[in-house]
Order: C-alpha cells, then structure tokens, then sequence
C-alpha cells in the first residue's frame, strides 16, 4: 500500500481535515500453518500473520465521534458512531465489527474520550478465511489504545478482540486469529498453547519452498452458524469426556489416552470431532519440531495428514477445499497442502517449491476451473509484522 495515496484518499473523504496531520496505522492477515479448530479446544496453533492487511489513516477529532469510511465497503459510504449508540445497524454490516471492538474496550472500563476519523483500506480478500475481519478488530483496538493513551500490550488487544467477535458479532471464535494479528513477526510464526496462551516465535525458514495461498472463491454462506455448532459439539464431547477423566480442554488429551475413553462418545460426529482436535493437537508438536529440525518433506506430510483429519473427522472442508488440495497434491514439487483457518470454503495453502510455483498454480488453475465452474486465486505468502502503528512519511 503507498501510504501517501492512503492519506491523499482520506483527505477526498475527510475534506475538512486537510491541514491536520494524518497518522496511520496497520493490522495484517493471518494464515494458519497447523493447529485447526483447536483453539477452543485448548490446543497448540502455529499461525502467522501475513503482509496483505487493513490500513487506516486517522485524525483525532474534537468531540468523542467515531466516524468512518472503508473503501471495501464504500457503497455504505460514510458511518458514524456514537459511543453512546453502538447498536448494530443492518445496512452498515461491516460497522458491527468497529461498534463491537468500542462497546467491549467500555464494558473492559476504558473511557473513550477522543473520538477520530478513519479511512479504511483492506487488501485482504475478503470472505477468504484470511481474517480480515479479525483484521479490523485488532485495527481498531490500537487506534483506540494510541489516540484515548490505553497502555494496552498485543495480547489484551487480541483479546478484546476476540471478545467483540464473540459478543457482537456472534461467532465463537478462539483467540487465535485475534493473538496473530497483534502479535505476529516478519518471518516468524507463533507457536501459541491457547491453554494458558503462552507462546513462541519459530523461525519460518522454509528453505527453497514458499506458501502459495489459494483461494477456493467459495462463498462462505452458513459458515459461522456450522462454526459455532462445531465448537458446541466439542463442548459435548468434553462433557462426555470429563465423566472419564480429570479434564479442562479436549486437548489435555493425547491419542493414547483418548483411544483408551473414546468409548463413552457414542454419537459418532462427537467421536470424530474430538479425535480431530486431539490427533492435530499432536501434529501440531510434530510440525512444529519438524520445521525446528529443517525437515520440510515430514512437515508438509503432517499438512496434508491435517486437511485429511479436517475433511474426514471434523467435516469443514467441502467440494471446493478439497478438489484445491488434491489438485495440487498431484502436482511437482508440492510438499504439503490443506485448508487454513475455519474452512466451508475460503482459502488453502501449500508447501511448493519456488522453481514450481508458476506450474503449480497454471495446472491447479486449470483443473479447478473444469471441476468447480470457476476460477481459484493464488497468492504467494510473506510472513510479515504484526499490528502497529507507522511512521508518518
Ligand atoms: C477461525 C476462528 C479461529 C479458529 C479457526 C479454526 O479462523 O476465528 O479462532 O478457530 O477458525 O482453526
């Protein structure tokens, strides 16, 4: 993003405010390498967040108004906020995200004195599963935190974050997209226990390969409503479970202990969606130690073994997802592949060679067209920085 075009948009949209100066700030993407749908579940994740992002410019106004314009949403044109009226509006769909992350910052006791205007510009693509929505969540947290002094570190922002997501926007999300997009690092990603969200940077030398994020173009319709009821079917399998053993979080559990009390998970969509979190739980430590070792062909096993685990047991994948990854584990030069983030379509990413890139995507390109109807996106990952503000330029 040039981000003297950023502010020269945000002064043909903000008009009054041209002699004032502009600061701006950026929360990226995330993808998820390994650790699906355990975040709730209290597993380890190894995401990280990617360079593709939101931006804002800002300037702080006189009285406690938040006002708003996001050039991906701009047919709702400018929003206004209220701090004292943060109701959800239903022809301004993307504010719930803006007013959710203002109501829970007052609910968590920080006043809100100053109020800003935002120009907001995502190069995320949306409804990719790349999150961008937690994106502006994280976003608006630290505009929050800079202009109103909130000495807040990435985690509780990550947090509030989360909590907007849960309370406002309805998706019982885990902590995971919120944590990456506050606290990632260029060329690192997080080894995060969301049991007690300790966590880790791990360098992410991937050596001659690159993670070609694809997009299925697969709208992702229902997706939230199967989310929460994925999560609600692990807290029954829990419940089962604790009758067995002394137990927080599916998780706590390795394969051997669950193969010995599985037995009580008689439904057996409960039986698979815990054997999911807990076989990824283990994959997770695997992957994490085989990237640690250098040993990128055991580490792209453990992705595709992750997409099978996701497509059989947990059933989030769907058509699109897996005709991507199986396209494309077919191909030269591809170490791994499967679904990131909350699945139902969205995006997937794979472990490929950097010579084999530009034939992996023409060939995967190709047989996605014929077999789903329409066309896939592929971009190339850079692992990048967190949430923060930027030098004014
Ligand atoms: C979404 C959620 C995360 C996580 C993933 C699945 O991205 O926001 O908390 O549960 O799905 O791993």
């Amino acid at each position: 993003m040039e981000l003297n075009e950023l502010k020269s948009r945000f002064f043909n949209v903000f008009k009054t405010e041209t002699s004032k100066e502009v600061q701006l700030f950026f929360a990226p993407g995330r993808i998820n390498l390994i650790g699906e749908h355990i975040d709730y579940n209290g597993g380890f994740v190894f995401p990280a967040a990617i360079t593709f992002g939101t931006y804002a410019a800002v300037t702080p106004r006189e009285d406690s108004k938040v006002v708003l314009y996001s050039e991906n949403f701009a047919k709702e044109g400018v929003i206004e906020c209220e701090v004292t009226d943060l109701a959800r509006k239903t022809d301004e769909p993307w504010s719930v995200y803006v007013k959710g992350v203002i109501a829970v910052f007052m609910e968590a006791g920080y006043e809100m004195k100053q109020g800003f205007n935002a120009y907001i510009a995502g190069n995320i693509p949306s409804g990719a599963g790349l999150s961008s929505s937690a994106s502006l969540e994280v976003l608006i947290g630290l505009i929050l935190s800079d202009l109103n002094g909130f000495e807040i570190d990435g985690i509780t922002n990550a947090k509030l974050g989360q909590k907007a997501e849960n309370d406002y926007v309805g998706v019982n999300c885990g902590i995971m997209d919120q944590f990456a997009i506050a606290m990632g690092k260029k060329d690192q990603a997080i080894k995060l226990n969301t049991n007690d969200l300790s966590y880790a940077y791990a360098d992410c030398d991937l050596q001659d390969y690159r993670i070609l994020i694809m997009n299925t173009n697969k709208q992702r319709e229902l997706a939230d409503s199967k989310y929460n009821e994925r999560r609600a079917e692990c807290e029954a399998a829990l419940a089962l479970l604790q009758g067995t053993s002394n137990l927080n979080a599916l998780c706590e559990l390795t394969v051997a202990e669950f193969d010995r009390v599985s037995e009580v998970l008689v439904k057996e969509n409960l039986y698979k969606r815990a054997k999911h979190a807990i076989t990824e739980n283990e994959r997770v430590k695997l992957a994490i130690q085989a990237l640690a070792n250098r040993d990128l062909v055991a580490f792209g096993d453990l992705l595709d073994q992750s997409h099978l685990s996701l497509r059989d047991d947990y059933e989030v994948t769907g058509a699109e997802l897996d005709t991507i990854v199986m396209l494309t584990r077919q191909q030269e030069g591809v170490l791994g592949a499967r679904m990131t983030g909350a699945g139902f379509g969205g995006c997937a990413i794979a472990l490929v060679h950097q010579d084999q890139l530009e034939a992996v995507k023409a060939a995967v390109a190709k047989g996605y067209v014929e077999k789903v109807g329409y066309e896939a996106d592929f971009y190339v990952a850079a692992i990048g920085d967190g949430a923060k503000k930027l030098e004014v330029v």
